[in-house]
């Protein structure tokens, strides 16, 4: 554990989009944050010196133990590329194995904390989306729902948060909905970057997401619960 007592946060894809959002969030609200860089320079000078930047590629697994030192919590949300081509190699080497590689370097570490894992929602419901992104990023749903399988089955705490269509507009507005069934990806069930980023900091450590899957996106109207109360009434898997 870190010497802040439970403070510090791994956040893996805090480079880019949600992740960095999430890394942001965290800083807000007074934790120590560490991100996961391939290319510590660049997140350095988009983070800035707030952050601890720490060196790693998950497709390498000797890369991958110094960011995993003496960490409280993980937040995951690294992935192959999006809007792009990415052959079946590569999604498979990020999003599956980079996940494992995450899992074991943990459990080497001693880590005790929870490790919270951005999913898509659609990866067990077929729809025309999921049919397209599976062209275009070789097959990422079909790795994606076998890695929800190993993190269940690995001995850690964890929480998995399937999200919608990620946009990038403001969080905190329109009303969420919190289901545990698994809703098919299609434009309707959409969210903002933003929302998701506070979801995550939310359930890294509420009771109730302890060994839970959960899938978010926007719902109807203004957004009027908190995310406690939104997080309440999750079920373990
Ligand atoms: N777009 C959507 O609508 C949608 C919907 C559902 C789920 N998702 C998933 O949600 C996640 C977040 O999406 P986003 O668009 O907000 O972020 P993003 O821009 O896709 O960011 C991906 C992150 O993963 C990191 N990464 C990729 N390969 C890596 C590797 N080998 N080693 C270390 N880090 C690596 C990237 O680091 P670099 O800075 O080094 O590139 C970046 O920080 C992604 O996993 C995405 O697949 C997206």
């Amino acid at each position: 554990m870190s010497k802040a007592g439970g403070n510090r946060v791994l956040v893996v894809g805090g480079t880019r989009g949600t992740g960095r959002l999430i890394a942001r969030l965290l800083h807000e609200r007074s934790y120590e944050v560490r991100v996961l860089a391939r290319d510590p320079a660049r997140a350095f000078a988009e983070l800035g010196s707030a952050f601890e930047v720490v060196a790693g590629d998950l497709t390498k697994a000797d890369t991958l133990p110094p960011a995993l030192r003496d960490v409280d919590h993980i937040i995951f949300t690294a992935g192959a590329p999006s809007g792009r081509y990415a052959s079946e190699n590569l999604v498979k080497t990020t999003d599956y194995d980079g996940v494992i590689h995450t899992l074991t370097a943990a459990r080497s570490a001693g880590f005790r904390g929870r490790f919270v894992y951005l999913n898509s929602i659609g990866i067990k419901t077929n729809s025309l989306a999921g049919f397209l992104i599976n062209l275009l990023k070789r097959n990422t749903l079909v790795w994606r729902r076998r890695v929800e399988d190993k993190i269940r089955s690995s001995d850690l705490d964890y929480t998995i948060i399937r999200v919608g269509f990620l946009l990038d507009r403001p969080g905190g507005e329109r009303a969420v909905n919190v289901s545990q069934g698994t809703l098919p990806l299609a434009f309707r069930n959409r969210i903002a970057r933003a929302d998701v980023a506070e979801a995550f900091v939310e359930a890294m450590q509420h009771p109730r997401a302890s060994r839970a899957t959960f899938e978010i996106v926007w719902g109807k109207g203004l957004r009027r619960e908190s995310w406690s109360a939104l997080l309440d009434n999750l079920k373990p898997d």
